[in-house]
């Protein structure tokens, strides 16, 4: 917080709201119905929301007096009997326009196919025993987008215990988690053994699942590496090299589906996604499931030219982080962000059973500002 330096002065009152010069020297205008709305004793201190309802005012919010003292800003409303009292550093935190301070706004770090030594790695005991390598993973997750826990139980509580740390686990239409082996009538890719293109999960849902665990529970077979790319860093060279394609990718919402016997899910997603700084925060893309694309043919004359440039440098090797998980791992990742896939493995040569599921991105960024931030509530 910043040191206060007193106000020159008193607020002047103006007829929808004050000004007040606060520590910059500048003067400041607050408007009445957001500094009534927010006044301290509006919100519970046992529930910590807003207990006050500014429906239930018979009149505009106005200010009859306001003043001045120490730190302090002090306002008497006209028309209620009730008084305002605000630090002014909470005025100069909080009054500004724009969100207000997020600790879960990280800026990302791109990383390439050589990363895979400096993966942040977390042993799950650890990560269950103490919230500081708890709020260490996520931050982890909030730059990079991947990372790899160890010493994993070999349960399916584990998996539950595990991401539950980052949040609720979130169901898709496979259920609250799912598995993947080869199966006998599949319905979906992963589920056989052959080779499974980089993508990400679940494209067709309106909102994507934000956080995906996989739980290596054994991998014996032969073949069958796992492959991860960074889409923030693929997607941010494709905006270097081909600006056109990177503006189609990113401002063309396109169709995705995932179809069978008793599901028909649909969404339109633009391949690349922008942040609210218009930075690049992830991809949704998958071959399996992208639809019939149902854009002007003409538009189709550039759309899939780029689309398919992209699809190419997603494979290059200097993007690609290729291994083998071992039992006892569980990746976590972005499944906006970082794309996966694996080679074709031989089902005869040993076991291969991955357990996952999800959690969503707004989960994982709450339970991160919980772990590291002071709060606006707390003392
Ligand atoms: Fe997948």
């Amino acid at each position: 917080m910043n040191l206060m330096t007193p106000p020159v002065s008193n607020p002047v009152l103006k007829d929808k709201g004050l000004e007040i010069v606060l520590s910059d020297g500048k003067p400041h205008y607050f408007n009445y119905y957001w500094l009534r709305d927010n006044c301290p004793t509006s919100f519970s201190s046992a529930t910590r929301e807003r207990s006050f309802d500014i429906f239930h005012l018979d009149a505009a919010s106005v200010a009859a007096s306001a003043e001045v003292t120490g730190d302090t800003l002090e306002i008497v409303w006209a028309g209620e009997d009730h008084v305002t009292r605000f630090p002014l550093a909470w005025l100069e935190t909080y009054g500004a326009a724009g969100p207000r301070p997020d600790p879960a706004d990280l800026p990302r770090e791109a990383w390439y196919g050589d990363h895979y030594p400096d993966v942040p790695r977390f042993s799950q005991p650890e990560l269950m025993a103490d919230p500081a390598t708890r709020a260490r993973w996520i931050e982890a997750l909030l730059v990079e987008g991947f990372t790899i826990i160890t010493d994993m139980p070999d349960s399916d509580a584990g998996l539950t215990e595990t991401a539950e740390l980052l949040g609720k686990i979130r169901p898709t239409f496979f259920g609250d988690y799912f598995d993947v082996k080869t199966h006998i009538n599949p319905t979906n890719t992963a589920y056989t053994a052959a080779a499974l293109e980089l993508h990400t999960d679940t494209p067709a849902e309106e909102n994507a699942p934000g956080v995906q665990f996989l739980h290596c529970r054994a991998n014996t077979v032969d073949g069958g590496e796992s492959l991860y790319a960074d889409g923030v860093a693929v997607a941010n060279a494709f905006r270097h090299r081909d600006p056109e394609g990177f503006r189609l990718l990113s401002e063309t919402p396109v169709p995705f589906f995932c179809e069978h016997d008793t599901y028909d899910m649909r969404s339109r997603q633009t391949v690349i996604e922008l942040d609210q700084h218009g930075e690049v925060s992830g991809l949704t893309i998958s071959q399996h499931m992208l639809d019939f694309l149902d854009l002007d043919q003409a538009l189709l004359d550039d759309y899939y030219p780029a689309f398919c440039r992209f699809g190419k440098m997603l494979q290059e090797e200097q993007y690609m982080m290729t291994f083998l998980m071992k039992a006892g791992e569980c990746m976590v990742f972005d499944n906006h962000r970082i794309v996966h896939g694996r080679a074709a493995y031989t089902a005869e040569s040993g076991d291969r059973y991955l357990r996952g599921t999800y959690v969503d991105r707004a989960e994982m960024r709450s339970t991160y500002r919980a772990l590291v931030s002071e709060g606006r509530f707390k003392a």
